[in-house]
């Protein structure tokens, strides 16, 4: 039996905004999906993840496509058929980079069960595969932290060339929670909408990608330096962007609102949009602990991280 892991993920700075080669950045989180693969007579997909309701439904023909596109990458048969189990601690839902953790570990179980032995960075652009079952167009900053984890700027090379990934160093693991709205999202579809709405009006959309990207400059200073407060600031800005690119949600604003008054120093929404998960910056167990009661007692789903510890 073979067996692999992706880490999940937030998106500090630059969702959708990286599709069209603006730098964003990106970090793991301590919770993973685990993947085992065996050999067999015919293909099965068990999906023991915890998931948001209707998840699993709605990403069932992208898995398939998505293994297939996998096993195609790895010079195999894209029909050749696995026992394939997915579980571990990241939840499925959307905007966390699940299908990609799902697609990073599902790379490496088959790698270890035909001993392949495969690269990290094979595995990585295997996965990139994957994701366009899922994502349509993807950037490839999902994969990438899913495949290395660690805290990372990310430049996709529209050409189609080598990507821009450089580590960034954080000074300390900072604590963040994240919340989900549990409405699935189908991230090809925000992918394309933000790409169709950029096209038919770029007076509009022209200066939001402009500003996204000093967003991002500016993000990565703060981070390096440690200064939290004007990292949140900007998470803040980051959301404002996203709501005028059409992306966020009545949930996610809410739940973006919610942290906020709980003294959070800046949130987000995270991912794709359109329902699924934000973010909220809050360094230290306590500020960390008011947002997540708060969560609570409005009846969300949460998960109380940090940013900035694990890696591959
Ligand atoms: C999804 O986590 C991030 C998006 O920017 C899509 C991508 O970059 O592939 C929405």
């Amino acid at each position: 039996m073979g067996r692999g892991s992706g880490f999940g993920k937030v998106i500090l700075f630059g969702e959708h905004f990286v599709v069209h080669g603006i730098p964003g950045i990106v970090s793991a989180i301590d919770s993973s999906t685990d993947a085992e693969v065996k050999k067999s007579p015919t293909m099965v997909i068990r999906d023991e993840r915890k998931t948001a309701k209707g998840y699993s439904e709605e990403k069932r023909l992208q898995q398939i496509e998505s293994i297939e596109r996998m096993l195609k990458a790895m010079d195999l048969d894209p029909k050749m058929p696995f026992d394939i189990w997915i579980g571990g601690t990241l939840p499925g839902f959307s905007g966390l980079g699940a299908s990609a953790a799902s697609s990073v570990a599902i790379a490496r179980a088959i790698s270890e069960e035909l001993n392949l032995n495969l690269s990290n960075e094979k595995i990585n652009s295997v996965a990139y595969e994957g994701e366009k079952a899922y994502a349509g167009n993807p950037s490839g900053i999902d994969n990438t932290a899913a495949t290395y984890g660690g805290v990372m700027w990310f430049k996709k090379n529209p050409a189609g060339g080598q990507d821009l990934v450089e580590k960034i160093h954080i000074k300390r693991p900072v604590e963040i929670v994240i919340g989900s709205t549990g409405k699935v999202a189908n991230t090809k579809a925000m992918v394309e909408g933000v790409a169709d709405r950029k096209k038919a009006n770029p007076a509009k959309y022209g200066p939001l990608f402009k500003q996204a990207e000093s967003l991002a400059v500016a993000g990565r200073k703060a981070v390096e330096a440690g200064d939290l407060k004007k990292v949140g600031d900007l998470m803040n800005e980051n959301h404002r962007i996203l709501q005028e690119i059409g992306v966020s949600s009545k949930e996610l604003d809410l739940l973006v609102d919610m942290a906020r008054k709980q003294g959070a120093f800046g949130a987000k929404l995270t991912g794709g949009g359109g329902g699924g998960c934000m973010v909220a910056l809050t360094p230290g167990k306590e500020l960390q602990g008011k947002v997540v009661s708060a969560f609570k007692t409005a009846g969300y789903e949460f998960i109380a991280t940090k940013i900035g510890v694990v890696t591959y």
